[in-house]
């Protein structure tokens, strides 16, 4: 009989919960998924995230078995599952777009694929309305989907994958039709509800800070590639590449190129800016791989909450005198825009901060904050 909780022996079988290894998928000559590498440990909740069409609901229907894979092996608790049905995989799933079944109750939708199994009615009834009181909407249960909101429908979908109690959920942007407020409402839900089940999740998203606040592991997915796999703050503070750099974090690191001489280990960074006077900066500690280089050309890159305009003095702080060319106040912070060598870099300031647009300011780099890429290859340096 299915169960919300997981049984004790269930970790005892293997540590990982899934394993995806040398995975290909090619529709037609279309190769969608190339060499993908994934684990997943009991517990862990893994975010997917890339741009659109980078192949996350590929992989993720390759993992469930709705899609048939071109070449590798997954394997789920220890069993290799490539070949297997959905329905033996022991996994739920919620859709991009999921549906429910419009003259169904919501009892009757959470239940379904528990009759579906043959689970009868007397065992199904209190399973349901233990995942509804986990999702709030016990109050709910004899309603039709057209009389629900938008976040209680969803809230429906999840009870029908989380009545399942399977080894691993797979989630593809499940708040995706949610206003911003109902997202955020039903994010810390998630967060919790995932704390208490300690169920094994994956979960695909385009929301930055869903991906920051849900995950124990992200992995960065671009055209069928993993590009990263590590913990949320791994992700954020040493992106490997350029691409990860630019996709993670909103808004996202500013990456410009810069001329680099080093001297006596100090690397002495030039910035090129748009009508305005190079922008010169002094790197006293940078990595071994640009004192390796001695100089030549790099792509410097700065999140906008290491640029501000922090009065607090801080010897790793050197305040630049900066043009602001768009001032755009965001409540909590105030963004300002700077011309840069033909790019706008983004420094993220105090809320109440006093600058208007147009005006010079003093911008604090914190130089202990920059990461450095190959401008060739886009690998950290
Ligand atoms: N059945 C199919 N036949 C042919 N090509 C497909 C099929 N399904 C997906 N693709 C292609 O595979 C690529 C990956 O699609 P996928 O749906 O996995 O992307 P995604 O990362 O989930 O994007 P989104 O963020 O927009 O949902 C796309 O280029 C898509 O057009
Ligand atoms: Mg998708």
């Amino acid at each position: 009989m299915p169960s919300l909780q997981k049984p004790d022996n269930e970790t005892s079988i293997s540590s990982k919960i899934l394993e995806v290894r040398g995975l290909h998928k090619k529709f037609g000559e279309v190769e969608v998924l190339k060499n993908i590498n994934v684990d997943l440990d009991d517990g862990d909740f893994l975010v997917l995230v890339g741009p659109s069409g980078c192949g996350k609901s590929t992989l993720l229907s390759c993992i469930a078995g709705l899609t048939e894979t071109t070449s590798g092996v997954i394997s789920i608790g220890g069993d290799d599952v490539t070949t297997l049905d959905p329905a033996q995989r022991d996994i739920a799933m919620v859709f991009q777009s999921y549906a429910l079944f419009p003259n169904m109750t919501v009892a009757e939708n959470i239940g379904f694929g528990l009759e579906v199994r043959r689970v009868p009615l007397v065992e199904r009834k209190p399973l349901v309305e233990k995942a509804a009181a986990l999702l709030k909407i016990e109050d709910l249960l004899d309603r039709k989907p057209a009389h629900l909101s938008g976040g209680q429908r969803q809230r429906v979908a999840m009870g029908r994958a989380l009545v399942r109690d399977p080894k691993l959920f797979l989630f593809d942007e499940p708040l995706s039709n949610l206003d911003a407020k109902l997202r955020v409402t039903m994010r810390t839900e998630i967060k919790r509800l995932h704390k208490r089940l300690g169920a094994s999740i994956i979960y695909v998203t385009h929301d930055q800070i869903e991906a920051m606040t849900l995950a124990t592991k992200i992995v960065v997915m671009e055209d069928g590639v993993v590009q990263q796999t590590g913990t949320p703050r791994e992700i954020y503070n040493n992106p490997v590449n350029m691409f990860v750099a630019g996709f993670m974090g909103a808004p996202s690191m500013n990456l410009m190129q810069a001329d680099i001489v080093v001297k006596n280990d100090v690397a002495h960074i030039t910035i090129e800016r748009e009508n305005d006077q190079p922008l010169v900066l002094q790197d006293d500690a940078p990595p071994s791989a640009v004192l390796d280089r001695q100089n030549g050309s790099l792509v410097l890159g700065i999140r906008p909450e290491s640029m501000t305009d922090s009065t607090a003095p801080d010897k790793q702080v050197r305040i630049v005198d900066c043009l602001l060319d768009v001032v755009e106040p965001a409540g909590s912070d105030t963004y300002a825009v700077i011309k840069m060598g033909g790019i706008e870099a983004i420094a993220r300031l105090h809320g109440e901060a006093s600058v208007k647009q147009g005006e010079r300011t003093g911008i604090g780099f914190n130089m202990s904050r920059l990461s450095y890429f190959d401008p060739d290859t886009g690998l950290r340096l």
